[in-house]
């Protein structure tokens, strides 16, 4: 078997954190109790672009189990766990290729390997396994039934290649089922994003200015949580009606360039460019930290940073200190992704939620082969149903069900007061 990862003496550990989680995960356990006979799976290749943690191993361990045949390569340089792909190699007998610290380079060779599996579906999270397929590896497309994806960064990609008509083959955009989005982004964003600032920063919350640039689902966990820790919360949005949101929340709304001069912690949750642009920059106070959550370096100018400093100094594991027009500036892992970088990314009890979406969308495309056309899609609203229901049943919880009367009630037009 071929793979690439940074050392198979890791695989002790690896499996020790696998099994944590997968104690969390009890919704992908019974869905490997309900499937492991099925043949539905069986031969399917799966070629997976995921954040290798242990969470994500769970999902290969499941998928494996059901028969599939898969193949996992990292969807960001800086999230892997290297221990977990390890450990993936070693015991459970998966291709892995993925690295803490991948070159752009090794990074898309890892894609590459792969996608030598010749794929019948694709698991993206950010979409960079669809375009390697679309741009380089064209040859694979007639044999792929359909793709699914993990987060909204990659289903804006996925859904500007549909209208442009680039798209060749049907995806599931899980992140838009709700047992995803209102859960894993909001809930799993918004504290292992705390998480990855105070593992790297060791910074007190309580009693700072902590600006979140985006109030989309992460950025309102993010919001929601560093409130909850004490911090005054700041919110930089352009869309009014979300912004009209964060100030009903009860959060400061203003312009980013504004509420850098207040700022003590500033993190971008927005998936678009240039959000901590030049004049945030210069606007900035002495000490001011910035992280950000999307998916892609690209939410803080760090190439202007790199530019216009007098030095820089990496002062603590993943903090580097830039000296900048006669303040320090501390930036957090690069600019990358600081809940997986500089932490774990979201706890297993979220991801529990998202990778059974996952699940299902795989399960979908098999069921549905040949019958969808290259477009994006949502997974059924029963799927939702059906997870949260499970979910709930693990947690121990038990909720009412409509009565006959209710639902004749709510059905008919003609009963009023
Ligand atoms: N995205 C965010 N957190 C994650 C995790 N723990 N595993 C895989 N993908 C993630």
């Amino acid at each position: 078997m071929k793979y690439t990862i940074k050392d198979i003496g890791f695989a002790d550990e690896g499996i020790e954190r696998i099994e944590w989680a997968s104690r969390h995960m009890p919704v992908l356990k019974k869905l490997e109790i309900e499937y492991k006979g099925s043949k539905l799976f069986k031969g399917k290749k799966i070629a997976a672009c995921l954040h290798v943690t242990s969470e994500t191993a769970n999902l290969m361990i499941l998928l494996k189990n059901v028969g599939a045949e898969v193949a996992l390569c990292a969807s960001n340089p800086l999230s892997t766990q290297d221990y977990v792909a390890a450990a993936l190699v070693k015991y459970y007998n998966i291709p892995v290729f993925a690295c803490y610290g991948a070159t752009k380079e090794e990074y898309y060779d890892h894609i590459n390997s792969a996608l030598d599996i010749k794929p019948d579906i694709t698991m993206d999270d950010g979409a960079d396994l669809v375009s390697t397929i679309h741009t380089d590896r064209k040859e694979l497309i007639d044999n792929i039934i359909g793709g699914s994806e993990e987060t909204t960064t990659g289903v804006i990609r996925l859904k500007s290649m549909a209208k442009d008509k680039a798209l060749r083959y049907p995806i599931i955009a899980v992140n838009d089922s709700m047992t995803k989005h209102l859960f894993d982004n909001r809930y799993g964003t918004g504290q292992s994003t705390i998480d990855g600032i105070l593992r790297s920063t060791n910074f007190l919350i309580a009693g700072s200015t902590f600006t979140v640039a985006g109030y989309g689902w992460c950025g309102r966990g993010i919001a929601m949580r560093a409130q909850g820790l004490g911090a005054d919360v700041i919110v930089a949005e352009v869309d009014p009606v979300k912004a009209l949101e964060a100030r009903m929340d009860g959060y400061r709304v203003m312009p980013m360039k504004e509420a850098a001069f207040f700022s003590d912690i500033i993190v971008t949750a927005t998936g678009d460019i240039n959000v901590v642009s030049e004049d945030t920059i210069k606007n900035m106070k002495d000490g001011c930290i910035i992280a950000n959550s999307g998916h892609f370096n690209v939410e803080i100018n760090v190439d202007y940073l790199e530019e216009h400093c007098n030095s820089k100094k990496v002062i603590r594991e993943y903090v580097t200190e830039y000296d900048i027009f006669g303040k320090k500036i501390f930036l957090l892992v690069e600019g990358r992704l600081v809940n997986l970088a500089s932490a774990e990314g979201h706890p297993a009890m979220v991801m529990d939620m998202s990778f059974a979406d996952q699940f299902y969308a795989t399960k979908y495309l098999i069921e549905n082969a040949g019958k969808m056309n290259p477009d994006v899609y949502v997974l059924p609203e029963e799927v939702d149903r059906n997870v949260a229901f499970d979910k709930l049943n693990t947690m121990g919880i038990e909720i009412d069900t409509l009565t006959d009367e209710q639902v004749k009630y709510l059905s008919s037009w003609n009963i009023g007061t």
